[in-house]
């Protein structure tokens, strides 16, 4: 009887096991197998494709790809770049649901500082080092974007740059890769949200995979040359953070490095990316860059060049057509394996699926949410605060700022004053309405109150002619207080726009001469996309204050720091060089064989003979329009084991007349090494608020993390012996030094 009654139970729980297995959803993996298997080669080789679609190109288009429409409806195409609205989306999505197979289409956009709001430029908004203010700009990008369609954006670019020729300096987050990274992090998690598939994430990108801004002499798309240890230590570490925070994907870059070109290279893209890290998502090479590996010489053709490019790793073909045209081939020939086909579809379609677009392709073309998520009041709001806290003060001469609001009359001058659409900063799209942004002018009309407003351009941005100077210095002459609004053009910097000279383009520094010899107290603000040299202003002008591109938000920005409703808070996040040949400049070097003593010691020193050595303003340099004293270092030990950690405490006290935040920043150096270690790098840091008179403590933690660097065998070590600690309101500010020891 037990024995029937056992029999019955199996047969049952048998049963129920069988249906529950019937009934469970396919996993991911499972339905990519399923595709798979459905899908021709040719069918395969379209999800590698990438074409960019009907919006403003952002690259060189050279070869007419017929109707894409039909090339979509064929299966020939994963992706588009360059789309954005739901309005076009839809159609190509249409196209796309008219294939075969009925695999949706990806659509990536540069969504780099904004969508239809427009945040700071990216270097800019590395100047708040205000992680959280940092997640919410990309978060807001992120929805906007996706309420307009748009699955996939080409951000965070993530390189390091010690070289501000270099016209992406703008892009991303300055020289430090200790800040870098946290800002890598914040950039993905903002873009990506609560994690793909939710109607407010777009997936994001890290790139440019990698070394793109050591570029030699600071010409975009310039080879690069550097050691591995280098590699690992400066320019890798914010893409691991951005790979640690989930990013779904990487796009490699235009560059060699070392000799060969990154969409080809093997080590990158499959032994470090995709081996040693574990990526996950797809790589997307950059525009036409697979194709470019024949400018390069690296391959003499694109067959030979898609070759190269998906055996190194490369999955999806940006723009270069290599892929569609030459892989189907290449695998007849049995130089690529469809494995190797298979393995990058793969990828793709995960992505795919893992945005929901397979649920629904159209899930991010609602016309409604489009109109009601775009430019909402609290994403106007951000934008101000992102401004704000992105401008730095470089100098304020016996407190010329902030300015008071019984002034009589400012005089506004210079170039920017009035600008309009051109806040926005290189990377903008054109969504939105121009009438959105605020100028200068506009922003000070806003808040000046009784105080009259005068104006005078004096000069455009790149004029030889000084015919306005007269017309500047007599409004000058009139008013209280002159406010120079000055810098390059928000287009000198951004991609293929590096320059050589980076001066205060034009008459620029000479209308500020101008001014300044009125007598007046003057005000400058610098408008730029990256460190400019302006040696003049920076000796004779009593306050300056940096702003970069700000903006849709710029004018009320700026006007909330001139009258200190904003109290400035922003540090330098690259280094200002006094002048162009002092460039590679950057505050984490070795100390050299013969390091000059003082800033002018040329005695057999390693300086130059008609330069001083420091630069003109620091790494971590921003001034506040109050005073912070810091006080009582305390170290909970002097000496701590690798599986130990020491506790840093110090009192941070505001000692100034207005509220207002620091950054306090955490310095080491590992005394003696092998190999060497620079004289100071950046470890950790704290923003914070104090009211007048307010004090606070402080608190750092050391572990054998912040420690640790790689060796000459790359591999990642501690060494025992002596660590400088250095605490600070810039690099070149340090107000607290201690040292301890890592014991054997
Ligand atoms: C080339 C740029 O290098 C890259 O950053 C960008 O995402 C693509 N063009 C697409 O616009």
């Amino acid at each position: 009887m037990n024995h029937i009654k056992s029999k019955i139970l199996t047969v049952f729980f048998s049963c129920i096991a069988t249906i529950t297995i019937y009934a469970q959803p396919k996993s991911i993996p499972q339905k990519v197998e399923a595709l798979l298997k459905k899908m021709t080669l040719a069918e395969k080789i379209g999800q590698l494709n990438q074409y960019n679609g009907d919006w403003a190109a952002t690259g060189p288009v050279t070869t007419d790809v017929g109707n894409k429409l039909d090339a979509i409806k064929s299966g020939e195409v994963g992706s588009i770049l360059n789309i954005v609205g739901v309005q076009h989306t839809r159609v190509f999505q249409e196209a796309a649901m008219k294939s075969r197979l009925k695999i949706p289409l990806l659509f990536g956009q540069d969504v780099i500082h904004g969508y239809s709001v427009t945040f700071p430029i990216p270097l800019a908004e590395a100047a708040s080092w205000d992680l959280t203010a940092i997640e919410r700009s990309a978060r807001i990008a992120a929805t906007e974007a996706a309420a307009g369609g748009v699955h996939w954006t080409f951000a965070p670019m993530v390189d390091i740059a010690r070289d501000p020729r270099w016209g992406r300096v703008m892009e991303g987050a300055g020289e430090d890769p200790y800040l870098g990274s946290l800002i890598a992090t914040a950039r993905v998690k903002g873009f990506q949200g609560n994690g793909l598939g939710n109607l407010d994430a777009i997936m994001a990108c890290a790139k440019h995979f990698t070394a793109y801004g050591a570029a030699i002499g600071g010409r975009d798309y310039n080879s690069v040359d550097m050691s591995l240890r280098t590699l690992w230590e400066v320019y890798l570490p914010p893409f691991k953070a951005a790979l640690d925070a989930g990013v779904g994907t990487f796009m490699n870059s235009f560059n060699d490095l070392n000799g060969i070109p990154a969409s080809a290279n093997r080590y990158l893209q499959r032994d470090i990316l995709k081996d040693k890290w574990g990526f996950k998502g797809f790589v997307v090479s950059d525009w036409g860059s697979i194709g470019e590996m024949i400018n390069h010489g690296y391959v003499k053709d694109n067959y030979e060049a898609a070759e190269a490019a998906i055996n190194a790793g490369n999955d999806m073909d940006m723009e270069s057509r290599s892929y569609i045209n030459n892989l189907a081939k290449l695998v007849a020939a049995k130089k690529v394996s469809i494995k190797t086909i298979d393995e990058a579809v793969r990828r793709i379609l995960t992505k795919k699926y893992e945005l929901g677009l397979f649920n629904d392709p159209f899930r991010f073309s609602d016309a409604e949410r489009e109109k009601r998520i775009l430019n909402t009041d609290e994403h106007i709001a951000a934008a101000r605060d992102a401004a704000r806290k992105s401008i730095v003060l470089l100098k304020n001469d016996k407190q010329l700022l902030p300015l008071s609001k019984s002034i009589g009359s400012i005089a506004l001058i210079g170039p920017m004053t009035k600008l309009k659409k051109e806040n926005k900063g290189f990377w903008a799209l054109d969504v939105g309405d121009e009438n959105q942004v605020v100028s200068l002018y506009e922003g000070m009309q806003q808040q000046a109150g009784n105080t009259k407003l005068l104006y005078a351009k004096g000069c455009d941005i790149t004029d030889t002619s000084r015919a306005g100077f007269n017309e500047a210095y007599k409004t000058a002459m009139q008013a209280d207080v002159a406010v120079m609004a000055m810098g390059e053009r928000f287009d000198m910097t951004g991609e293929a726009k590096s320059r050589s000279n980076i001066h205060l383009p034009g008459v620029q520094e000479e209308l500020i001469k101008a001014i300044v010899a009125t007598g007046k107290p003057v005000v400058v603000l610098l408008y730029a996309g990256r460190p400019m040299v302006f040696d003049w202003t920076a000796d004779h002008a009593p306050a300056i204050l940096y702003t970069w591109w700000l903006g849709n938000q710029a004018g009320n920005a700026i006007a909330d720091v001139l009258y200190g409703s904003y109290n400035p808070a922003a540090k330098l996040p690259i280094t200002f060089p006094r002048t162009e040949g002092q460039i590679p400049i950057y505050y984490n070097h070795y100390n050299t064989g013969r390091p000059a003593k003082t800033d002018s010691d040329v005695n057999y020193t390693s300086a130059y003979i008609d330069l001083l050595n420091s630069p003109k303003f620091a790494f971590g340099h921003g001034l506040s329009y109050t005073t912070f004293k810091y006080d009582n270092l305390k170290l909970s030990k002097k000496s701590m084991l690798k599986s130990g950690a020491i506790t840093v405490s110090f009192d941070l006290q505001n000692t100034g007349k207005y509220a207002g935040e620091e950054v306090a920043q955490l310095y080491l150096r590992d005394m003696v090494s092998q190999p060497l270690r620079p004289v100071k790098e950046l470890k950790d840091f704290k923003k914070l608020m104090l009211q007048p008179g307010e004090k606070k403590t402080i608190i750092f933690t050391i572990n054998k993390d912040k420690l640790a660097f790689y060796n000459d065998q790359l591999q990642r070590i501690t060494q025992p012996g002596e660590f400088g600690l250095m605490i600070g309101s810039a690099s070149d500010d340090i107000r607290l030094q201690d040292s301890f020891e890592l014991a054997n």
